[in-house]
């Protein structure tokens, strides 16, 4: 089967693309000084595969579901919820198949609801939290200055607190590496002064922007360096676009062409998807409109296959029932498929 066999909109992967940015990664933060965050891609059989490949065990991730699909597959030796819930009957239920599979899960918490939820969890076996520091992005995470009082509760409650996790969000996506490289020392001050006060061994911080910025912290979580976008691409990473949604021209007229994936096959929070060679007028549900330049290979024509690009890849794929596996460098017809794998963890 080719990918051109497929029907479109077609979510795929460009396996040697893919293969080449774990490599990369593996070799400057193997094993688990790097925790592949889960958020970006959604799927056990690519976290397997991240596994296998690259060498690291200990994965992060921000749903519950996300949490129980890799303990359900046997990839739960260290799964972190570097997120707050206050589900408390979905966590029981977590820590309960966490303990029969004999799986490792830790959460992060920021609050006394969020330790009180976890403490409750905790009856039903091992359950480890780090304290979430707030390192500037304002999203969750505790003032630094409340951290240690936040891990004494927590101990105080039964739990083990293994250290502290800060996720500079803000400073990721940001092209300027210099500016990151300054931006990542204060905000891991902050996550610093934090964890002089809580302790434990785990410090997790960091993302695809930051990746090789980090020198203190002893994990990064990393999630998009493995399919890539083109919000990403401009930081000028060592990594390759891996992600592509295949779509058919449907429309064409003297002026431009309509392909057959739209905002719906696309997270668009980063900007259009990308048709190389082509500019793209506007996308809607449906369709994306486009336009070529005059150096262009020549006007499309109904029926040709093109390539887009997408802007935003968590939000793409989770847009997606699966993911279809391409060698590219065998091209007729596309590329060949080699495998399928289900986007089984989207949703919540
Ligand atoms: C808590 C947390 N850590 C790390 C990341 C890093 O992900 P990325 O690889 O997209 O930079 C994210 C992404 O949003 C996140 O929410």
């Amino acid at each position: 089967v080719r990918l051109h066999d497929l029907p479109t909109p077609t979510l795929w992967v460009d396996l040697a693309a893919l293969d080449h940015n774990v490599d990369v990664m593996a070799a400057a933060r193997p094993g688990r000084s790097l925790r592949p965050h889960v958020k970006a891609f959604k799927s056990t059989a690519l976290a397997a595969h991240v596994r296998d490949r690259g060498g690291h065990d200990a994965f992060c991730c921000a749903t519950l579901k996300e949490v129980a699909g890799l303990v359900a597959s046997g990839l739960g030796d260290d799964v972190l919820l570097a997120n707050e819930t206050l589900d408390r009957d979905r966590l029981g239920d977590l820590v309960a198949a966490a303990t029969e599979r004999g799986a490792r899960v830790t959460v992060a918490v920021d609050s006394a609801e969020t330790i009180a939820a976890a403490a409750d969890a905790a009856t039903n076996g091992p359950l480890a939290v780090l304290v979430d520091v707030d390192v500037g992005l304002p999203r969750c995470g505790c003032p630094p200055a409340d951290a240690g009082r936040l891990a004494d509760d927590a101990r105080a409650a039964g739990l083990e607190v293994r250290g502290v996790m800060g996720y500079e969000g803000h400073v990721v996506g940001n092209p300027d590496r210099t500016w990151r490289i300054e931006q990542v020392e204060v905000s891991m001050a902050l996550l610093r002064a934090a964890h002089d006060d809580v302790g434990g061994d785990v410090t997790s911080a960091g993302g695809t922007g930051t990746y090789d910025l980090h020198q203190w912290v002893r994990e990064v979580q990393a999630g998009s360096y493995l399919l890539m976008d083109t919000a990403y691409a401009r930081l000028g990473l060592p990594f390759q676009q891996a992600l592509f949604v295949q779509a058919t021209v449907i429309s064409a007229s003297a002026g431009h062409a309509v392909a057959d994936a739209g905002l719906k096959a696309f997270g668009m929070d980063h900007g259009e998807p990308t048709v190389e060679g082509c500019d793209v007028f506007f996308t809607s549900d449906e369709h994306v409109t486009f336009t070529w330049s005059e150096g262009h290979t020549g006007p499309p024509h109904v029926g040709d296959r093109v390539r887009l690009l997408p802007a935003h890849v968590d939000p793409t794929v989770a847009y997606h029932e699966r993911m279809w596996v391409i060698d590219a460098g065998d091209p007729e017809g596309g590329g060949e498929v080699v495998d399928a794998w289900p986007v089984d963890l989207r949703n919540w």
